[in-house]
């Protein structure tokens, strides 16, 4: 039996995963017709309004389009594409080093980048359950409900799936802090959830922001059900030996590259972004 179904068949005797899901487990790539993009099928999905000025206040300049930085972010999107999509790596950890650093602006502004391609859906998952941001980055209030409540059984999957007023593009929000975060992101529950979402849509890319390497044990336990992690570091304020510390403990084959934030200078080789 594939790792998968194990996990899956593991939560399913636990009764921790949910109807909805048992039966929406087998992958669906066979079934879609060439070229056609399979639209989320959350039917339950809320639409909320979010105004550009909120986007633009939180730095989430890739919902403008011809803004020189959301240039950058169609750049980032466009390589890991390059280095994920002929294997199916669908999963993308955001994570850094310590905190402050721009992972959750970065994974937001990606997430837009990415559904604003023709070529895949995207659903950005908010699993930093130490800080979680993704809704005030929206303008949403610490009471959105998200993971939180559905892993402690309050809500459905179905209920929390948020679309923030762009094509393609679904939130999953965390919902709050999680006090035993690191126990809830290495339960069974999670592990189900992560390859369930990977299995549903095979044309959709799922990207969940995290904490900081350095900074929790949460974003490495994470890691080992994701496909690939970019690591987000801050000019002048990153430091080496955090650097050096976290890359230690990543496992070969899942940095697929790294983010510098908030950069003064330029090369050819680098990521960049400023606002
Ligand atoms: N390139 C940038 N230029 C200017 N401000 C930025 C940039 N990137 C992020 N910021 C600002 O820095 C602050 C921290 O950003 P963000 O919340 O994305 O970081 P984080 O790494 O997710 O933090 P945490 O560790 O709390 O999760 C925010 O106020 C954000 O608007
Ligand atoms: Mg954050």
């Amino acid at each position: 039996m594939s790792r998968i179904k194990k996990a899956l068949e593991r939560a399913k005797a636990q009764g921790i995963l949910p109807e909805q899901q048992q039966e929406k487990t087998r992958p669906v790539r066979d079934e879609k017709p060439r070229g056609q993009i399979r639209p989320p099928l959350y039917f339950r999905t809320k639409v909320i309004d979010v105004p550009e000025e909120i986007f633009i206040r939180n730095k989430i300049v890739s919902v403008r389009e011809g803004h020189p930085i959301s240039d950058q972010f169609k750049l980032l999107r466009t390589r890991i594409f390059n280095l994920t999509r002929e294997t199916g790596r669908n999963t993308i950890q955001v994570s850094g080093f310590d905190v402050g650093e721009g992972k959750s602006t970065v994974s937001l502004n990606l997430a837009i980048s990415m559904a604003k391609d023709t070529r895949q859906t995207t659903l950005l998952v908010d699993a930093d359950f130490r800080r979680p941001s993704i809704h005030c980055l929206l303008g949403l209030s610490n009471d959105t409900p998200g993971l939180k409540q559905y892993f402690e059984g309050q809500v459905e999957l179905e209920d929390i799936f948020l679309n923030p007023g762009i094509d393609k593009l679904t939130i999953l929000p965390a919902g709050g802090r999680i006090v035993n975060s690191t126990e809830v992101v290495g339960s069974a529950k999670m592990e189900a959830l992560v390859l369930e979402l990977k299995q549903r849509y095979l044309d959709r890319y799922i990207i969940f922001d995290t904490p900081g390497i350095n900074v929790c044990p949460d974003p490495l336990v994470l890691l080992e059900y994701i496909d690939g992690l970019i690591l987000v570091a801050r000019s002048d304020v990153t430091t080496t030996d955090s650097i050096k510390a976290a890359v230690n403990l990543v496992p070969n084959g899942k940095l697929l590259g790294t983010v510098l934030n908030d950069s003064r200078w330029q090369d050819s080789t680098t990521y960049h972004e400023r606002y």
